[in-house]
């Protein structure tokens, strides 16, 4: 295995994180949202696990992020603290914990880091949520900012195209993102904005920013692990790039097994008592 500066840190953190930015080792981030997979992630020595709450998508087959639930969250992310080690686990706020409220922002981002074992939160927006960020902020739970293509707004944009292509939205979202690193969040996610916008942003920040879909100037990147390996088959953007074609390899097994179920070839002598 190459060695890289964060490859001896025995627990990363947000500190190790700022670290890989300061001397330029790049971020590698996935979703995990149980304990195999996470424990697979943290075997690897990857930087940093996230729970998202695209477990709305991939586990739970909703259409949109916007049905998980706090509750769903935190097993999912507890599920994932009891297999990792090493990796800093980041929990994402789901829709309407935090919005709008920030008392009940601070009490949603409190229940996920004594509930699940997290290291900190994450959640989406600039301005429109930075109370809440304040407030999380002022009881010690680190927050990774989102910005770009905000999956739990996707009523407001209709659409998951990409975003901040105009002058208006592309300054929009270097002032959120200046906003975020000046009130303390860690780290910030760019999805799914011009590449030289996301290249812009990180120049001018000093927070590392991680990438999905934002080329290839940000600080890190992410995927979502069940994208990336090939479980899912009808999500296909352009920046997703396929590292297995797990979903036929999985359905070939399944197969296979019903094959020998019905031939009567499993079990066979030695898989028996
Ligand atoms: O929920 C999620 O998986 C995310 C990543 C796509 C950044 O927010």
């Amino acid at each position: 295995m190459v060695q890289y500066l964060s490859t001896d840190v025995s627990k990363v953190t947000t500190n190790t994180l700022a670290k890989m930015r300061a001397q330029g080792e790049r971020i590698a981030m996935l979703t995990a949202y149980d304990y195999s997979t996470a424990t697979l992630l943290d075997m690897a020595k990857i930087d940093v696990v996230l729970v998202g709450d695209s477990a709305a998508n991939v586990m739970a087959g909703y259409k949109t992020t916007l049905p998980i639930t706090l509750n769903e969250m935190i097993y999912h992310a507890s599920s994932v603290c009891r297999a990792v080690n090493r990796a800093l686990v980041v929990v994402d706020l789901p829709f309407g914990t935090y919005q709008g409220n920030s008392k009940e922002a601070l009490h949603s981002a409190i229940r996920i880091m004594k509930e699940s074992g997290a290291d900190a939160i994450k959640l989406e927006g600039g301005r429109e949520v930075i109370e809440s960020i304040d407030r999380i902020l002022s009881a010690g739970i680190p927050v990774m900012g989102h910005l770009g293509l905000t999956p739990q707004s996707i009523n407001k944009f209709g659409t998951y195209a990409v975003r901040a292509t105009s002058k208006e939205e592309a300054d929009q979202v270097k002032e959120n993102a200046r906003l975020l690193e000046e009130h303390g969040c860690f780290a910030l996610v760019l999805e799914k904005i011009p590449a030289a916008l996301a290249k812009e942003v990180t120049e001018d920040l000093s927070i590392p920013t991680i990438g999905i879909g934002a080329g290839p100037h940000t600080s890190g990147q992410v995927l979502v692990f069940h994208d990336m390996m090939g479980i899912t088959q009808q999500f296909s953007p352009r920046y997703l790039r396929r590292y297995l074609n797990l979903s036929e390899e999985i359905v070939g097994a399944i197969e296979h097994y019903i094959t020998d179920v019905k031939s009567n070839t499993f079990p066979n002598e030695s898989e028996q008592y």
